[in-house]
């Protein structure tokens, strides 16, 4: 990896951390998730990085995909299981880091040391060459040692510059077919999830998350209104995923029809909330890395 990228990488790894920490810090009830999403996004802003995607903030049986609308009025309850999930980068060049926090009770503090030790555990066996599977082996064991089930259809991902979701999965269960193994130079992010649930997600409701689609030059738009929207869309969000909240100054309505029309037309894609599948609690801890010869450098 160059030199530059490198920088740029740990520059936006210590600058997401600080992030989420101070997201974390302000986790109480009756504080609404719009002023955490809202105060974290202008703290990576303020840091000279740029927002990877929006504020994640899911809770109890959410496992992620969920960021406040522009007039969201959820607020954070005693007894809530947090996921917060944030994203900083400098020139496209990502840090991907989350941690799970329980609003003033103690009920889950296992479940979280479950998904923070099966973070440990994968990171210490990963660097260049490293049988994923192997790694999604030590994350299952993991949880598991504390009673709990890995949610087996969420994985980790690879990071590429203005890619938050490039080609490679690290796995969350060992029974996989993955046989990419990661090289010297890439960067990953590993996020286990445990719960008490069914041990996987299925689809919700709308998250307020949207991407532009990658496949969007092959598709022919005869309506210039359509097309002319979507290139503010790509301009401004480039192939990182955006919030709704971010749309309200750049498309008319708060964007909920322009980004319906757009969603209907394949030109930027939805994300659904990802629910426990039997309504377990779910946690989540995640740490975004770039792999080395013989192991690999935590950024965040
Ligand atoms: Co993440």
């Amino acid at each position: 990896m160059d030199d530059s990228i490198y920088e740029k990488y740990k520059q936006a790894g210590k600058i997401a951390a600080s992030a989420r920490d101070y997201g974390a810090g302000l986790i109480r009830p009756g504080v609404s998730f719009l002023e955490v999403a809202n105060l974290v996004e202008s703290m990576i802003l303020k840091e000279k990085a740029g927002l990877a995607f929006p504020v994640n903030i899911s809770i109890n049986e959410g496992a992620a995909h969920y960021s406040p609308r522009h007039d969201d009025n959820l607020v954070f309850k005693k007894g809530n299981v947090v996921k917060l999930d944030i994203g900083a980068h400098i020139d496209g060049y990502i840090a991907d880091t989350a941690i799970t926090v329980e609003v003033e009770t103690n009920k889950y503090s296992n479940m979280i040391k479950a998904s923070n030790d099966a973070l440990d555990n994968a990171i210490g066996l990963v660097k260049a060459g490293v049988n994923l599977s192997e790694v999604g082996k030590i994350v299952e064991d993991t949880i598991k040692s504390y009673g709990y089930k890995p949610i087996n259809n969420l994985s980790g991902h690879s990071l590429e510059q203005y890619e938050l979701h490039s080609g490679t999965s690290i796995p969350n269960v060992s029974n996989t077919h993955n046989k990419t193994r990661p090289k010297e130079g890439d960067v990953l992010a590993i996020e286990p999830f445990a719960t008490n649930g069914e041990g996987h997600v299925v689809s919700g409701k709308g998250s307020n998350i949207y991407l532009c689609d990658k496949s969007f030059r092959s598709k022919l738009i005869r309506d210039n209104k359509s097309k002319n929207l979507f290139n503010k869309l790509i301009v401004k969000f480039k192939t990182l995923p955006f919030a709704q909240r971010w749309c309200k100054d750049l498309l008319p309505n708060n964007g909920d029809l322009v980004l319906k029309k757009l969603s209907f037309l394949g030109l930027i894609k939805h994300y659904p909330q990802l629910i426990e599948a039997k309504g377990g609690t779910v946690t989540q801890k995640e740490h975004t890395v770039i792999v080395k010869e013989d192991g690999c450098e935590i950024t965040t």
